[in-house]
């Protein structure tokens, strides 16, 4: 069995490495648009990109967002995009854990993120079906443990467990399962999605557990429908290609499956799925989230070494860091109230949706 999913895990990375995984629709942020402040009345070299996560600091709102582990492989890329957070100081999440809880063995390729990030903010990681089928507080500490984790995320992935050959599809209980744990664990726990965002419904569902926060991981980034298509294509599994075809592009769009969650929730709100630039973090903040989180791109740049990973980062701070400079706002407390307009899909969807989006509309440039 552990066998299996170490396998499996190699097949992700090499998967999501190689192919092309990314949804064939956008995130939403394109119906977002800040408002251009043309005297922004502040100087760029003022703008200070420090922000909080429950009560930890990060230098700017980013997290490396989980991944990997479980095969030496992962224990590499886990290194550099490691030591990369604990440089910038901001957060990094590691890949479901399962491999670990089920083989000690492969601890070492999830332990080596604390070893390399021994102060940044470390996110553990489980899946909510691995809950349900029977993980509990002693499995679930086992986790926290090994990376010495400051929060833990517990995944949702029907998604995935459905284009998946060996897909565990008992999603019953689930609410029951997170409140438990919820109540057992003694820091933070987030509830995060995989690709396929969250609607308003559910995060009250999961609000009422008595979770501290929720990773939207919305449609319009990596696809685990495409990630499993191009798997079943090489075991030529007819019925998994035609499922990971059809459902490609399925979820909630990053930006709609957000702003549903901030407006419906009071719980922290973490934007990943998509997020490609600093400007996608801009307008994530502004709608609200506290941080936004990379996935797909942070591997493929790990993979290359970390000068690339490094590169690809400091890129996103200035996009990040020009965003809030053009919007007037000296640090991501006033961007959460930079003046926006939401526009075309996005408005509909919202609309159809009857989520208020009044708050937004009524800030000014001041
Ligand atoms: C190779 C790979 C492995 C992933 N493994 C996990 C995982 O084990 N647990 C999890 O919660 N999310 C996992 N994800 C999902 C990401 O955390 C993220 O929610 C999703 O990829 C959307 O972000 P992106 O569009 O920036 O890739 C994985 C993503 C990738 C690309």
């Amino acid at each position: 069995m552990s066998r299996e999913t170490e396998r499996r895990k190699l097949s992700h990375i090499e998967v999501t490495l190689r192919k092309e995984v990314q949804s064939r629709r956008g995130t939403g942020f394109e119906d977002v648009h800040l408002i251009h402040k043309a005297l922004p009345e502040i100087d760029k070299k003022e703008v200070d990109l420090t922000s909080r996560i429950f009560e930890y600091e990060l230098r700017a709102p980013i997290i490396l967002e989980s991944m990997t582990g479980g095969t030496p492989s992962a224990a590499r890329i886990n290194a550099i995009l490691a030591e990369v957070a604990e440089d910038l100081q901001i957060a990094i999440g590691v890949g479901s854990q399962r491999a670990a809880v089920e083989n000690p063995r492969l601890a070492y390729t999830y332990k080596i993120v604390r070893k390399k990030a021994p102060t940044a903010m470390v996110f553990a990681n489980l899946g909510c079906a691995q809950l349900t089928k029977g993980y509990g507080k002693e499995e679930v500490q086992r986790a926290i443990d090994m990376v010495d984790a400051n929060a833990l995320m517990v995944h949702l992935n029907p998604l995935q467990e459905s284009v998946q050959l060996e897909g565990e599809t008992n999603f019953r209980g689930s609410l029951n399962k997170i409140r438990e744990i919820a109540h057992e664990v003694d820091i933070p726990v987030i509830v995060k999605e995989t690709g396929a965002g969250i609607s308003r419904e559910v995060a009250r569902a999961i609000e009422a557990t008595g979770v501290d926060g929720i990773d939207v991981a919305g449609a319009g980034g990596t696809s685990w429908a495409a990630v499993e298509y191009h798997r079943a294509r090489e075991i030529r599994n007819r019925t998994r290609v035609r499922l990971g075809k059809t459902f490609w592009s399925w979820g909630i769009p990053t930006a709609a499956s957000l702003i549903e969650v901030v407006k419906s929730t009071g719980l922290t709100v973490i934007a990943s799925g998509g997020i490609r630039n600093g400007l996608h973090v801009a307008k994530a903040i502004a709608l609200g989230a506290k941080a936004a989180g990379i996935a797909l791109p942070a591997l493929r740049s790990a993979a290359m070494g970390r000068r690339s990973l490094d590169e690809m980062l400091s890129l996103m701070f200035e996009e990040l860091r020009t965003a809030m400079f053009l919007t007037g706002s000296r640090d991501p407390s006033e961007l959460t109230r930079a003046p926006l307009v939401i526009t075309g899909e996005l408005y509909q969807w919202l609309e159809q949706r009857g989520v208020s989006i009044q708050e937004y509309a009524r800030r000014t440039v001041s």
